[in-house]
C-alpha cells in the first residue's frame, strides 16, 4: 500500500492547475508568530478585539499602530522557510511545463514572494502597505526609514506617534490589512476563487481554518473537482474533508512532497 505522502506525490506530480491555501503555520518556520497555537500564538497574548478591528485602532491609534509596525519590523528581520522556496519552485516549474499554481495566502507577510512565488493573492492584505485611515488613498511608510528599530518583543511602554496622511489634512495612516469585520480585498479573494474552479489539486497549508471567508475555499476547490491535499501538524475541521492530510509542518514536508518532481 502506498503511504499518503507518496500519493500525494503522485497527485502534485500529475497536477496542471494548482492552488496552495496558507495560513499563518507556513511562516511559523521562518519564527513568525502563528495567530492560535497554544503559548505562542498572538491571539493567546493579546485580544484581537483589541488590536485587529478599525473600532480598536479609532480607540487606541498609538497602540494598534506600535502593533502593526512592531510586527512588519518583525517580518522584515524573518526570512523564507524550505516551505516558501518550495512553493516557489514548483510554481517556477509549472510555469515551464503548460501549467499554473496560483498561492492565495491569509498572511501578511511577504515571505511567499521573498521565496519565489510570483502573484501571491493576499486575501488578508499586506504588512507592507499603508492607506489613510480617513481618505483612503494609499501611502508609503518604511519604518526603518522613520528610525524606528526592530524588536523581538512587542513593547508596550515604547508607544508610537500615529502617521499623518501625506495626502489629507485630517486622516493618519493605518496598515493595509483586513480587520475583523472587513470585507476581503475583492480582486484577490475572486481570482482565488476562479483559480480553485479550474484547479485539479488544491493544497492547504498550515491555517486552523477559523477565519470566514478565507476557511470556505479549500472545499469549492474540492467541489469543482480537484483533489484536496491539508499539510498541517495538528489536525483541523478540514482534515477529515481532505483527500489526504499530511500531519507535518510546512519547512519539513513541502521539500518531502516535491522532491521528485523538482529533483
Ligand atoms: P492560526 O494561528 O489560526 O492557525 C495556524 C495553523 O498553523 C494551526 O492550525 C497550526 O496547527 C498550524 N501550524 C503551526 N505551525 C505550523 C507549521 N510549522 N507548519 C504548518 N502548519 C503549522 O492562523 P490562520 O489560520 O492563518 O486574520 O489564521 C487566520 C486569520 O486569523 C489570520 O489571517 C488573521 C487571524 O485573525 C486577520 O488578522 C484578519
Amino acid at each position: 500500500m502506498m503511504a499518503d505522502i507518496e500519493i500525494a506525490a503522485k497527485w502534485v506530480a500529475e497536477a496542471r492547475s494548482v492552488v496552495v491555501l496558507t495560513g499563518a503555520g507556513m511562516s511559523a518556520e521562518s519564527s513568525v508568530p502563528t495567530f492560535r497555537d497554544a503559548q505562542t500564538g498572538l491571539w493567546e497574548r493579546f485580544e484581537p478585539e483589541h488590536l485587529a478591528t478599525e473600532d480598536a485602532f479609532r480607540a487606541d491609534p498609538s497602540l494598534v499602530w506600535t502593533w502593526y509596525v512592531w510586527r512588519s519590523m518583525l517580518i522584515d528581520t524573518a526570512i523564507p522557510n524550505a516551505g516558501h522556496t518550495a512553493i516557489g519552485a514548483w510554481q517556477k516549474h509549472l510555469a515551464v511545463n503548460n501549467g499554473s499554481l496560483t498561492v492565495a495566502t491569509q498572511n501578511v507577510d511577504d515571505l511567499h514572494e521573498r521565496g519565489g512565488a510570483d502573484d501571491v493573492l493576499h486575501l488578508h492584505g499586506s504588512l507592507h502597505n499603508y492607506r489613510c485611515l480617513e481618505c483612503s488613498r494609499p501611502a508609503a511608510f518604511d519604518p526603518r526609514a522613520a528610525g524606528i528599530r526592530a524588536e523581538r518583543e512587542f513593547d508596550e511602554d515604547n508607544i508610537l506617534e500615529p502617521v499623518a496622511c501625506p495626502h489629507c489634512a485630517t486622516g493618519i495612516l493605518r496598515p493595509g490589512v483586513v480587520w475583523f469585520g472587513e470585507m476581503l480585498p475583492q480582486d484577490a479573494f475572486s481570482s482565488a476563487i476562479h483559480a480553485l474552479q479550474q484547479a485539479d489539486l488544491v493544497l492547504v497549508v498550515g491555517t486552523s481554518g477559523l477565519v470566514q471567508p478565507a476557511a470556505s475555499l479549500p472545499v469549492i476547490g474540492q467541489e469543482a473537482g480537484a483533489k484536496l491535499v491539508e499539510m498541517n501538524p495538528v489536525h483541523t475541521d478540514l482534515s477529515n474533508t481532505a483527500d489526504i492530510y499530511l500531519k507535518s509542518t510546512a519547512a519539513a514536508m513541502m521539500p518531502q512532497l516535491l522532491d521528485e518532481l523538482l529533483a
